[in-house]
This record gives C-alpha cells, structure tokens and sequence, in this order.
C-alpha cells in the first residue's frame, strides 16, 4: 500500500469576527497583551477594547479560525485627522496564540485587514506598539512599515506628599 501524505486539517480561514467570538479573543489576548506588555497605562488590554472596536468597526475586526478554533485577531479602526484629506487605519491590536506564531496566521490577518482599510479608503495604516516588542516591530518592518517614531510617558504620582518649595525673600 502506497503512502500518501494527505493533509486532513483545514487552512486557516479569515473571517469577520461575531459576538460569539468576543469572549474567546478576549482570553486570548489577556494570554498575549499581560501588564507585562502594557507597562504604560494607555494600552491596556480589557473587554472595553473589543466591544468599542466591534461596535464602531465590525468590518475592521477579523479573525483566523481553524476547525473551530480562533487562532488570531486583528482589530482596527478609522482615524480621519483634522485638516488632512487622508483617512488612516489604525492597526489597533493584532494577536496570534502563543503557540502558532510564525506560522504565518499574523501575515493572513494583516493582509485581510489591509485589503479591508483600503476597500474602506484608507491612504495609512498606523501601528503603535512598545520599543522592546522585537518580534512585532520584526514582523510589521517585513510588511513594509517605516518611519518609526518614539514617544515618551511621563507620570506624575499624585499620592506622595510633594516638598513645598520657598522663596526667600532676598
Ligand atoms: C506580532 C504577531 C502578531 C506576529 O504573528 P505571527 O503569526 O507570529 O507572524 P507571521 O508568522 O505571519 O510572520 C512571521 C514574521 O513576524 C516576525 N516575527 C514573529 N515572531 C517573531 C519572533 N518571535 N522573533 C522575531 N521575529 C518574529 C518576523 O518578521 C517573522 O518573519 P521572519 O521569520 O521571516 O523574519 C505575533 O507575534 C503576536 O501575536 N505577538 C504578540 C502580540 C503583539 O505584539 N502584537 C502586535 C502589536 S498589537
């Protein structure tokens, strides 16, 4: 009897993603996006995030799913910025299971979602992530990102008694 070498699994498939989704994207990316990888307070992962960009952006948010099983997401909006005739797409969580990445799920979610910003107008897309994210800044240079800028955060901790400063007068 002759070997074959047939592959019975399914390709990942990209497909919009529903409401039944939300609650499995949602643990995925508390897998990927832990405090960890949000040091500053302005990126943080928690279900406001889904359901703003699903609310607002249904089309921009997409998912690769295999035998019933969400592999990964990509979730964006629109930005129009005032005085610029350009609309952006901003790439605002891309994620793919720990255990799958590079395996190309990451690249399919992206092409699907640029096919999708440009059907919608998009001129840019913007991405923004932190300066130690090696693997992302990896992957979004190899699909042509550029142009990169650093952005700084500063805190101000309100709970410490601040030292009150005299002027003496002269
Ligand atoms: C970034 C991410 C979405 C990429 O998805 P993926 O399915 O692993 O990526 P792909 O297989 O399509 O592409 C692989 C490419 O990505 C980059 N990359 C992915 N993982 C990498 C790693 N661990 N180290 C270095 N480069 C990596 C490389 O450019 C690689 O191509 P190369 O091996 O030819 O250089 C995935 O790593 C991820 O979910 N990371 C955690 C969440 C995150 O940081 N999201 C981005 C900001 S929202």
């Amino acid at each position: 009897m002759s070997e074959s070498h047939t592959n019975d699994e399914e390709a990942p498939r990209i497909r919009e993603m529903t409401i039944d989704d939300l609650p499995e994207v949602f643990h995925i990316g508390e897998e990927l996006f832990t405090a960890e990888y949000s040091q500053s307070l302005y990126r943080t992962w928690d279900e406001y995030e889904i359901t703003t960009l699903y609310n607002s952006d249904s089309e921009l948010c997409i998912v690769a799913e295999q035998e019933r099983r969400i592999l990964g997401f990509a979730l964006g909006t629109t930005v129009k910025k005032q005085h610029s005739p350009w609309k952006y797409g901003y790439l605002v969580w891309l994620g793919v299971r720990r255990e799958i990445q590079k395996l190309q799920v990451g690249e399919r979610l992206f092409r699907e979602l640029k096919r999708r910003f440009k059907e919608q107008g998009v001129r840019m897309i913007i991405i923004d992530t932190s300066a130690n994210n090696k693997p992302a800044i990896r992957f979004f240079e190899k699909h042509g990102f550029g142009n990169m800028q650093e952005h700084v955060y500063m805190t101000l901790n309100l709970s410490r008694r601040q030292k009150k400063k005299t002027v003496k007068k002269p």
